[in-house]
């Protein structure tokens, strides 16, 4: 639970919601229930050496990785490059500098995770949107607005979010090909960030870009790792996976320069731990999360919509038919429903008039969200 955190704290909200008094957090991307009982064993274990000097990795931390997904997902993929990285954001970081040039575009699809904008403008590098489109059907790509992006000469890189957040779309097999099929055509490389991975309610599954790519002869590496999944974004690493030798030597060889391989004795062990002994616990969340989606899908009051997530554990709210300008829907949640979420600008201009809760929690929070936004909505109404 969180409890004690800063991610929370009353002078966060007071920042992002312009107050803290009697709000209900539910706008950051992890679960906020117990953790599975096993990583914490394993952390209070670790604690207990009372040792923390060099740590090394054994190789049974990437080994538990490719266990899982190949139990989990069917991704068998002990044939790829696995390198450990402190964060996804610091991958994609580190793979815009080694592949692309200043000035060079580089592909977002939005409304998209908050921290791909800056990554690649504070590189220098320009966002090049390919804005997703909302049908009658859930969100769907642009390909032929992304095949004119992709083919003009600066744009060299594109960044897939794979499921995304926060629209909740786990692509499939035959959208990720169309991808892999159009970057590789205008040899644009893809970096694919599969954090969310674990999370896709069935009976969608997610599909690893690996699998789009090994045809297509498209250049890819894939940002993978536990911390979506279990919460663990405060002690854990992450990995990239790549088939091409070249790439992981690269990505390494900077990694190594930078010292981003540190390794950290808590991250290392809550990461194999999380892959070995987090099914079950995974499962029951899994449970909680379709069960909230169901309760909010039959309970949203009239004028707020659940767009239907196919994964992650996000849901994205449509709040247009209340008629509400940008400024006015970001004030109305906190000050209006006492609710902290992410407003969908936040995600880009594309997100106007949504919002993005998240629920990983107890049932109990998405009921009283839920009686919030009902009252707010009522008082609009009047
Ligand atoms: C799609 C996506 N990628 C990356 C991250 C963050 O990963 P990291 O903290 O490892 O950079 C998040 C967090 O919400 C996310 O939703």
């Amino acid at each position: 639970m969180r409890r004690n955190s800063r991610a929370a704290d009353a002078g966060t909200l007071e920042r992002l919601f312009g107050g803290a008094d009697g709000l209900l957090p539910l706008w950051i991307a992890e679960p906020d229930v117990g953790l599975a009982p096993g990583i914490v064993a394993a952390l209070e274990e670790r604690a207990a050496l009372g040792w923390y000097g060099y740590e090394m990795r054994p190789r049974s931390v990437v080994e538990s990785f490719w266990e899982w997904m190949s139990d989990r997902h069917g991704w068998n993929g002990t044939d790829l490059q696995a390198s450990v990285s402190p964060s996804v954001g610091t991958s994609i970081s580190v793979l815009i500098d080694l592949f692309t040039e200043p000035g060079d575009g580089v592909v977002i699809q939005p409304p998209v995770f908050t921290d791909f904008k800056p990554i690649v403008t504070s590189a220098g590098r320009t966002a090049v949107r390919n804005p997703l489109t909302l049908t009658d059907d859930g969100y769907r790509m642009d390909l032929d607005d992304l095949e004119s992006k992709v083919a003009e000469p600066e744009t060299r890189m594109m960044i897939l979010c794979n499921p995304h957040n926060p629209v909740g779309r786990v692509w499939t097999l035959r959208e990720l090909r169309e991808v892999a099929e159009i970057c590789a055509r205008h040899g644009v490389f893809v970096v694919s960030d599969e954090i969310h991975a674990d999370i896709a309610l069935p009976p969608h599954r997610f599909t690893p870009f690996a699998a789009a790519a090994s045809d297509a002869g498209v250049g890819w590496a894939a940002a993978h790792g536990p911390i979506k999944t279990f919460g663990l974004a405060g002690v854990c690493d992450s990995l990239l996976v790549t088939n091409d030798e070249q790439v992981a030597k690269r990505f390494r060889s900077a990694a190594s320069r930078f010292h981003l391989n540190r390794n950290n004795a808590f991250g290392i062990a809550a990461f194999e731990t999380a892959y070995r002994t987090g099914a079950r616990w995974l499962d029951d969340l899994l449970g909680l999360v379709s069960d909230n989606f169901t309760l909010l899908r039959e309970n949203l009051p009239d004028g707020v919509t659940l767009i239907e997530p196919e994964g992650t554990y996000l849901a994205w709210l449509d709040f247009r038919s209340l008629g509400m300008g940008v400024p006015d829907l970001a004030r109305w949640l906190p000050r209006s429903a006492h609710l902290a979420l992410s407003p969908g600008h936040w995600f880009g201009r594309q997100g106007a008039g949504f919002a993005r809760m998240t629920v990983a929690v107890p049932t109990e929070r998405i009921e009283d969200a839920i009686g919030r936004l009902t009252e707010a909505v009522e008082m609009h109404d009047a």
